[in-house]
């Protein structure tokens, strides 16, 4: 193999509710991006049900394939390497993926890369950000995990700081059912705070002694619903938008308090945000204006990479396995696997 030959990884993602394939090109390149949701499907139960999602991603998952395949104009016999996500995520959710990628290894003769989740979301920002390069902070909020991560090089991370309790997308999840506005709760709230004052109600800002960079979302989530039953029990009524506007904005300022403090303090100047969270308008707004005012180059993915997909899981797949990993034919589901972890 010529040092100049191009990459081509197929990848994908299932380890929760979005069933999604890509085809990625030297790592940085997206030649397709598909993903189908499940969202319409758990909304009717409030929330993701782990053997639903797994049935619908067994479903899924050969046409989703096929269609990221046939949108890159290419077939099996273009593809260099197989990337899958094996953790972290839901064990049954992130099976099917693993079963597939290592078939379809197996038949094709081709290597296979398994990749944590969360390198996938930080390594979206290379999507559209050629030029960045590690060393660098991203601040990780998405359903499942609240991460502020030094990048210190390629596949070299250090977690400086995590959440307590519930990861900022759970709590938006958790108000955005309170308020009565149903699931996926971030992009409701996002939506409803527009109407809202987020100086209305003044929600905590949890701070966690010794621990500057750790978060703790609980104490705001039930703040939220302590002020609701008050405003009940005293046959008050409440606005809703403001509740949506203020909780959101409480969140927002812990996120960017701490992490331009980590920022600073590892004397970087570079910064980026993944993860659907990261997909909230106002919190890039705010992520924008407080780069701005420290001097810090700011980076974030499109909303469309930084919720699922699979285009991530090819950029971590392409850095991985140009550093050399090859799993074997005992790659299996973790759902808990750490960040750095092999
Ligand atoms: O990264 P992701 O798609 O899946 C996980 O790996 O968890 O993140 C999903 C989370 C959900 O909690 C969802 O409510 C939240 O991201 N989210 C948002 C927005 N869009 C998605 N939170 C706030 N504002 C948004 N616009
Ligand atoms: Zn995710």
């Amino acid at each position: 193999m010529s040092e100049q030959k191009d990459i081509f990884i197929l990848a994908i993602e299932s380890s929760c509710d979005e069933t999604a394939a890509a085809v990625v090109k030297n790592g940085r390149e997206v030649l397709s991006n598909v993903i189908s949701s499940q969202i319409e499907l758990h909304k009717l139960y409030g929330g993701v049900v782990p053997e639903i999602a797994s049935r619908k991603h067994i479903e899924k998952i050969n046409q989703v394939i096929e269609e990221a395949l046939s949108d890159a104009k290419m077939t099996l016999d273009d593809i260099d390497a197989i990337g899958v996500t094996y953790g972290p995520g839901l064990v049954g959710a992130l099976l099917v993926g693993v079963a597939e990628a290592k078939a379809i290894a197996y038949a094709k003769n081709l290597p296979l890369v398994g990749v944590h989740h969360i390198e996938g979301h930080i390594l979206a920002n290379f999507i559209e950000n050629k030029e960045l390069e590690p060393p660098f902070i991203c601040l990780v909020v998405s359903g499942g995990h609240t991460h502020l991560v030094c990048v210190k090089d390629y596949g070299t991370y250090e977690i400086i700081g995590r959440t307590r309790d519930d990861a900022a997308g759970e709590a938006f999840d958790k108000v955005a059912r309170a308020i009565g506005l149903g699931y996926p709760g971030g992009p409701k709230i996002e939506n409803l705070s527009k109407e809202g004052n987020p100086e209305a109600i003044a929600f905590p800002r949890a701070k966690i002694e010794g621990f500057q960079y750790d978060f703790s979302f609980s104490g705001v989530k039930s703040a939220v619903l302590n002020y609701i039953n008050g405003c009940q029990m005293k046959g008050e009524t409440y606005v809703e938008a403001d509740i949506a506007a203020s909780f959101q904005k409480a969140v927002i300022d812990v996120l960017a308090g701490n992490a331009m403090h980590a920022v600073k303090e590892y004397g970087l100047n570079k910064f980026a945000i993944a993860g659907g969270v990261a997909s909230n308008g106002t919190l890039r707004e705010a992520m924008r204006e407080a780069c701005e005012e420290n001097g810090i180059e700011f980076y974030h993915p499109s909303p469309i990479f930084c919720t699922d997909n699979a285009a991530m899981i090819g950029v971590a797949a392409y850095y991985e396995y140009l550093s050399g990993t090859r799993h074997g034919w005992d790659l299996n589901a973790v759902p808990n696997l750490k960040l750095g972890e092999r």
